[in-house]
């Protein structure tokens, strides 16, 4: 078989994508998040980015085409003239450097036309890329089909050169694109983007809320694209007004009307449960602020409960004390609220104030002492710690008592008092149904677990059970409208249900009853007990019940009215799945399954980017439980097959959790062989002509600092990986967080990292330590200089060079050590570590004396003072002397101490062409001082008057990043990063400063247009 590598095997364009992905956090109008939680959802700009790097060829594939093209040929061959025009003058600058101290990097091999044709072609698809990662374009059908054709090129070229390929007609149909396969789907992100770029997507998962997700993603809309709503009232209009309706806007609107059938009908069974709340005159009289409301009757959003205790104290044993996390209830500047409890005789109530409290720290802290369920006994001070809370919990004597409500007015929220009657109408509802199911997991993630909460139902108070119920239960007799309706509409009567692959007005009506039992669940996870209210001045609102990957006990909490405005409600609910429908592809066909990845075998001759679980990280199906039960409630006869268990199937999760497992040793094995077993089967059925993409994203915890990136999950996952039969031939680290995590200065790793898989040659050969270490070191700095070239930020370098050494220990079917025994993962990851800390110190060699002095003392005391005695001896050791840096303008010497001058305190009017001591060091904090005061313009404009040196400032700033990542000094590492950052931009500024264009570009690496 003929295969070429792809682009993903040999360059991405991080930094567009990185950043793609962090501004889609941030959207959520039609984002498929919002269609249902799922948790660690990847973003769709990664996948969309990754699967089309992964199916299209690197251009070295088909350099002769490119060879072939005159205009491409010209191009490149006036870029290849002023490229080696310039790697001429930088031999000759490289061979003075080694004696006159000059900061000129070696220049490398000569370059090629092959070379520049191939890197031509790189950028024009760098920029498919950088559009088809933005937001805007993500249902740009010139944007997509741009990356289409470019997608069927590659294919067609593959299929050309395997057409006598034994099996040439199921693997290389040059008609049709081979189908594309997430075994551990998920929340979807990367099936959905496979089918927007045009593959017949195949989603599975274990998980049946995951599959009912993908189901919902990708494959109802396509099965009912173009159809016209059902709904008696489109019916009507259908004949007055004609309208096309575009995708599965017809899905959409039948989701959105019946969804408002089911609100009207919740609302007369339910209504009487939601009062309106009076301002009375007694209330004005104490409360001046309300007088405008006088007399008003006010929509409830919310009542605010705390839950409560019985007092340690002997005297008040008999009082149910409250447990509130804070009093205040509105931190809005200028709007604040709060709740001040007054003790009355041996008992107490609740008032409601605007304003800010006495005291703020006290409002702030309600009943609580310290964190955690640390509370005061507001009778009597006792204090109250976690063991006695437990134990009451466990004993079933947690209580709850209400502590305001919070009503709409005029533009603002009010903060009213509890009333007798609103408190006695809550307490008298008796729900008919719960969700009765244990709660699993551990505690650390299943927070309520210890305080007693360990069923479902007991997350939620009698009133949300009943409303919740009665939606549920609405669910069924929307289905059974929307099927009658259906029939009317001229859907066929096929009699099949759509788990059965009908596609009629009975699997109609289950696909709108999927979609508004999601709706359902959307409700659900706003109105439980542990929803809080969340004060904050931008909130004002109910806050989710999963703000985390976790259950977490919760004091005092917000019991919302579903039927109000506000976020988290019923029509607001409805509203957001039919826009993620309306925005759903609709063509190709997908397919949603539940299996096991252990075991399945859907990924048979199809094309795999995945993401599986991340060794511990997060308990998919003891959360998930949550949603399980209350889907079982409300569409079990929809798919009976997938609610077929009591709860979400656990034993085969591939998690490694110790309470599933009998302790963390084998927890950790049980991990490893099925992880082993889900890549064998990948490696064994994915299409060869591919590379199989697979997502594992770090926890910042497994930072080890100066040994680069060790963790059990890690050298886990890729050991699993490893000995599934693939060979790695790529890494890229994929980042959304990178600015919080600098500004923290807490860790620098990017948020998951893709690896690029292929599988291992039958013949592999074994190799010796010293075999693989000599490979490492020939191999590692050529490709550390490739990923620098393609300008890297610095922050990505050392997980993306991972990379290379792994294809290097990937490539042997084992390495030996002197007694025969096979090098570990862990022990590979090291030595590739160490590697890149080598060839990295050995890139100093590039630079001048001052600068390699420079580098030693950031080293040891970055731009903090240190004793002359120290510098003038290291200063012999590099060959030069304090006095000399001094004079070069990169060192301070005063009073017996000495210290490297910032970039902000180097001198403005610096030119380098009358600098007589140019060192590197200058350059490179010369860049960052003009970069920071005058932006990429002013940086450009140096980067012109620096010429071939100005390469150099790159090369150190990589240095320097790595230095400071090391030493953990955040603010230094982000300016060396953001100067490589800006790099592309300055250099194509500098083009525009009057530096003639084609050389200008050659010099720094980059090609004309
Ligand atoms: C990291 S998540 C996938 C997230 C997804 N890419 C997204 O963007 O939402 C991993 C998934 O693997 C699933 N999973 C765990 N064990 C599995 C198994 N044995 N077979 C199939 N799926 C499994 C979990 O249910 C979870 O949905």
């Amino acid at each position: 078989m003929t295969t070429h590598k792809k682009l993903i095997e040999v360059a991405l364009p991080l930094a567009a994508i990185n950043k793609a992905c962090a501004r889609e956090k941030s959207i959520r109008h039609g984002h498929p998040s919002t269609l249902h939680l799922w948790w660690a959802r990847r973003p769709l700009a990664a996948a969309r980015a990754v699967i089309f790097a992964q199916m299209v060829d690197d251009p070295s594939a088909y350099v002769d085409v490119l060879r072939g093209d005159p205009m491409l040929r010209r191009r490149a061959e006036t870029a290849l003239k002023a490229r080696l025009k310039l790697w001429d003058e930088a031999c000759i600058l490289a061979e003075e450097a080694k004696g006159s101290g000059l900061p000129v990097p070696e220049p490398g091999p000569a370059p090629t036309l092959d070379d520049l044709l191939a890197e031509q072609e790189r950028q024009r698809l760098f920029r498919i890329i950088e559009d088809l990662v933005l937001w805007e374009n993500t249902t740009n059908e010139t944007v997509l089909q741009a990356a289409r054709d470019e997608i069927w090129q590659s294919w067609r070229r593959a299929c050309a050169e395997n057409a006598d390929h034994p099996r040439a007609s199921e693997l290389f149909d040059r008609h049709k694109l081979p189908a594309f396969h997430d075994p551990f789907a998920g929340g979807g992100a990367l099936p959905l983007e496979a089918q927007r770029l045009g593959l017949e997507s195949y989603a599975s998962d274990l998980n049946p809320v995951a599959v009912l997700i993908n189901k919902a993603m990708i494959e109802i809309p396509p099965k009912f694209a173009g159809k016209p709503p059902v709904n008696p009232k489109a019916r009507a209009e259908r004949f007055l007004v004609p309208r096309e309706r575009m995708g599965a806007q017809g899905l959409a609107e039948d989701v959105r009307y019946y969804g408002q059938w089911m609100r009207e009908e919740a609302e007369k069974h339910l209504e009487h449960l939601y009062p309106n709340v009076t301002v009375t005159s007694e209330m004005v009289e104490e409360r001046p602020d309300l007088r405008k409301y006088a007399g008003k009757s006010l929509t409830v959003i919310a009542w605010l409960w705390a839950r409560t205790v019985l007092s340690p104290n002997p005297a008040f044993a008999h009082v149910d004390v409250p447990l509130v996390s804070t009093f205040m209830l509105s931190t809005k500047p200028g709007k604040e609220a709060y709740v001040e409890p007054v003790i009355e005789d041996d008992d107490y109530r609740f008032t409601a104030h605007v304003g800010k409290p006495a005291n703020m720290e006290a409002s702030k802290n309600g009943t609580k002492l310290a964190r955690g369920a640390h509370f005061g006994c507001l009778m009597s001070g006792t204090p109250m710690a976690s063991d006695y809370i437990k134990a009451e919990g466990k004993a079933g004597r947690l209580g709850v008592r209400l502590m305001a409500i919070v009503a709409e007015g005029e533009r603002e929220r009010v903060f009213l008092a509890p009333t007798p009657e609103h408190e006695a109408t809550a307490r008298e509802v008796r729900p008919g149904w719960k969700p009765d199911l244990t709660i699993s997991g551990s505690t650390q993630y299943l927070g309520v677990k210890p305080y007693g909460m360990d069923q479902f139902s007991q997350l939620f108070t009698d009133r949300q059970l009943l409303a919740l119920t009665t939606f549920s239960e609405l669910v069924h007799e929307a289905r059974k409208q929307v099927q009658h309706d259906a029939l009317l509409g001229g859907l066929s009567d096929d009699g099949r249900s759509f788990a059965d692959g009908g596609s009629g007005a009975a699997a109609y009506s289950d696909a709108v009853a999927l979609y508004l039992a999601f709706a359902v669940d959307r409700v659900i996870e706003r109105h439980t007990s542990i929803a809080i209210w969340d004060s904050s001045p931008t909130k004002l609102q109910l806050a989710n019940t999963f703000r985390r990957q976790v259950i977490p006990m919760t004091w005092d909490f917000a019991e919302g009215n579903m039927f109000c405005m506000s976020s988290g409600t019923w029509s607001p609910s409805v509203e957001w799945v039919a826009r993620s429908i309306a925005f759903a592809p609709t063509t190709p066909a997908g397919l949603s399954l539940q299996c096991d990845a252990a075991s399945q075998d859907v990924s048979k001759d199809r094309i795999v980017s995945t993401d599986p679980p991340y060794y511990d990280n997060v308990p998919y199906a003891d959360l998930s439980d949550f949603f399980y039960v209350w889907l079982r409630h409300s569409i079990r006869s929809v798919f009976p097959d997938l609610f077929d268990t009591l709860a979400v199937p656990k034993a085969e999760e591939l998690v490694a959790f110790a309470y599933r497992h009998d302790g963390k040793a084998s927890a950790q094995a049980f991990f490893l062989g099925g992880m082993t077993q889900s890549m064998r089967r990948l490696s064994e059925q994915a299409h060869p002509a591919f590379p199989i993409t697979i997502y594992y994203a770090f926890k910042q915890a497994e930072s080890k600092g100066d040994s680069g990136i060790a963790s059990t999950g890690w050298d886990t996952f890729l050991a699993a990986v490893i000995d599934a039969g693939f060979a790695i031939t790529g890494t890229w680290p994929l980042r959304t967080e990178l600015t919080v995590a600098l500004k923290k200065s807490s860790a620098f790793l990017a948020s998951s990292i893709v690896l690029v898989c292929r599988k291992r040659l039958a013949d592999a050969p074994t190799a010796t330590r010293r075999e693989f270490v000599t490979a490492l070191k020939a191999e590692l700095p050529r490709a550390l200089a490739h990923l620098q070239r393609g300008n890297i930020a610095p922050v990505d370098l050392a997980q993306a060079a991972i990379g290379p050494g792994m294809a290097v220990y990937t490539r042997y079917a084992k390495v030996l050590d002197a007694e025969g025994k096979a090098m570990t993962v862990r022990e590979a990851l090291a030595l590739i570590n160490q590697t890149l800390d080598e060839s990295l110190a050995e890139q100093e060699g590039d630079f001048d004396a001052d600068s390699r002095w420079a580098l030693l003392w950031f080293e040891q005391s970055g731009f903090a003072e240190g004793e002359y005695g120290v510098a003038e001896q290291l200063s012999k050791s590099k060959n030069t002397s304090v006095q000399g840096m001094v004079e070069a303008g990169i060192l301070e010497s005063k009073h017996g101490k000495v210290r490297l001058l910032r970039p902000e305190e180097l001198p403005a009017d610096w030119d380098p062409a009358t600098d007589a001591r140019l060192t590197a060091w200058e350059v490179v904090h010369h860049l960052i001082r003009v970069l920071e005061s005058g932006g990429e313009g002013a940086a450009a404009e140096l980067v012109g008057k620096l010429g071939a040196k100005a390469e150099v400032g790159r090369e150190l700033a990589y240095r320097l990043y790595t230095l400071c990542e090391r030493k953990k000094r955040a603010a230094e590492a982000l300016a060396y990063n953001g100067l490589v950052q800006s790099w592309p931009e300055i250099v194509r500024l500098a083009h525009e400063g009057g530096t003639p264009k084609t050389e200008q570009g050659a010099l720094f690496g980059e090609t004309e247009e």
